[in-house]
């Protein structure tokens, strides 16, 4: 397949690449280091140096034969995003191309507004692009299982039926997010929804939880093909926070009470579920949505797991609970269904106590370059 991958140098966009490509897809990546760019201006670079884009696919080459296409621009630029589009004519594209930062988002007006107006901006052009260009080319978007929220009831898989007054009809799945980040999933979600049932567009919208690792098929071939891996409060996951806490000396940070409760997935499972939603493409005028996540934990949950195999390989891990610098609950009701993927194919890899030691012996050759300044909230949302 010609798959387009908007957001191509991220966490999971070049993993994502080097994944199409290995299996013998044609494959574009579109970047325009906004990511780098804001972790130069918060002060938060990812633990490991990564070589531009066009170095990693240089290292990719030597090391598969396979070569993966590079545009660098801004995908919230239509005139840009259109050209690639019409020139590349995708079957799918694989749209990241968002600000995915929650404390970011929250930061003040300026990094709020940047946020709204380049990931609503983005989306909106990948759809008029493919009106324009390509009608039939399927979009795979990542949204995030935090467009639910933490609601008392059970989240189903993006629709729900609902019976009022005797009738009854299917409707998005009640979306109240905790941040202007999140919020801007919710929008995109909406934008999507308008676009395929007017137009008859195809979209898999993929609700999807916290991803850990950094470990995949294509990255072990090299250092220099490893994703950006971020253990700073701004753009880092909670589980690759934590463990680089727990090799850096760091009381790992629970955030209040630490009873809040989210789906996690592997970084590897990313990769699967992106390609299982790419190859078994939605229908004309469907918005499909799959919650993509394989296991549901706490914080607390979380902190002890890490407490406990980091100990067990001689680090001296502790847990401190700290100030919430979020609004959100600490204790609720989570049961979040997830079907859609493991019915596709997807065979998860769980996070054992071997991934988290695999994990740690990996981050351990990187121990100097931790800055334990990165570490401590630095946005509050109040
Ligand atoms: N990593 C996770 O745990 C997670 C969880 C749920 C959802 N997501 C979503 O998955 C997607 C990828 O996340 P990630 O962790 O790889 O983030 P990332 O920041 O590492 O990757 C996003 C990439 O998109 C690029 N980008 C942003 N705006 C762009 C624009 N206007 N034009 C071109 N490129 C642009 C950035 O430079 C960056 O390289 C995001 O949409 C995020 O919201 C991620």
């Amino acid at each position: 397949m010609r798959i387009l991958v908007l957001g191509g140098d991220g966490y999971l966009g070049w993993p994502t690449v080097m994944h199409f490509a290995a299996k013998g897809h044609d494959v574009m990546a579109v970047d325009n280091y906004q990511r780098r760019q804001i972790a130069l201006e918060t002060d938060s670079e990812a633990l490991i140096p990564t070589p531009n884009l066009d170095e990693r696919a240089q290292v990719f080459y030597q090391q598969t034969g396979k070569k993966v296409e590079i545009k660098i621009g801004d995908c919230a630029d239509m005139l840009f995003l259109n050209t690639v589009v019409k020139d590349f004519q995708p079957e799918a594209i694989v749209h990241y191309a968002e600000q995915p930062s929650a404390p970011y988002s929250m930061k003040g007006f300026h990094e709020a507004q940047m946020t709204l107006q380049n990931n609503l901006g983005v989306t909106f052009n990948t759809i008029w692009s493919v009106l324009e260009n390509c009608p039939d080319c399927h979009i795979v978007k990542l949204g995030t299982m935090g467009e639910y929220g933490t609601p008392n009831i059970d989240i189903e898989e993006g629709w729900i039926d609902i019976e009022h007054n005797g009738r009854t009809q299917k409707f998005l799945y009640p979306r109240q997010a905790g941040s202007l980040y999140h919020t801007t999933k919710v929008l995109d979600t909406d934008l999507l929804w308008f676009y395929v049932r007017t137009y008859g567009l195809r979209v898999t919208d993929l609700m999807q939880g916290p991803v850990y690792g950094l470990s995949t098929e294509e990255s072990q071939l090299s250092d220099d093909l490893l994703p950006n891996f971020h253990y700073d409060d701004i753009f880092g996951t909670v589980v690759n926070r934590f463990l680089v806490q727990a090799i850096a000396g760091v009381p790992l940070t629970v955030y209040g009470k630490g009873g809040q409760t989210r789906g996690y997935l592997n970084l590897m499972d990313t990769l699967n579920c992106v390609e299982l939603a790419a190859t078994n493409p939605a229908n004309k005028g469907e918005l499909r949505i799959f919650n993509q996540f394989t296991e549901q934990f706490t914080v607390n949950e979380l902190a002890d797991r890490v407490h406990r195999v980091g100990n067990s390989m001689g680090l001296d891990v502790k847990i401190k609970n700290i100030e919430n610098p979020r609004k959100e609950m600490e204790e609720h009701y989570y049961n979040a269904k997830h079907h859609g993927l493991i019915e596709l194919g997807l065979e998860p890899h769980f996070m054992t106590d071997d991934v988290l030691a695999a994990m740690i012996e990996k981050i351990l050759k990187y121990k100097d370059k931790i800055a334990t300044r990165k570490i401590m909230p630095r946005v509050k949302w109040s």
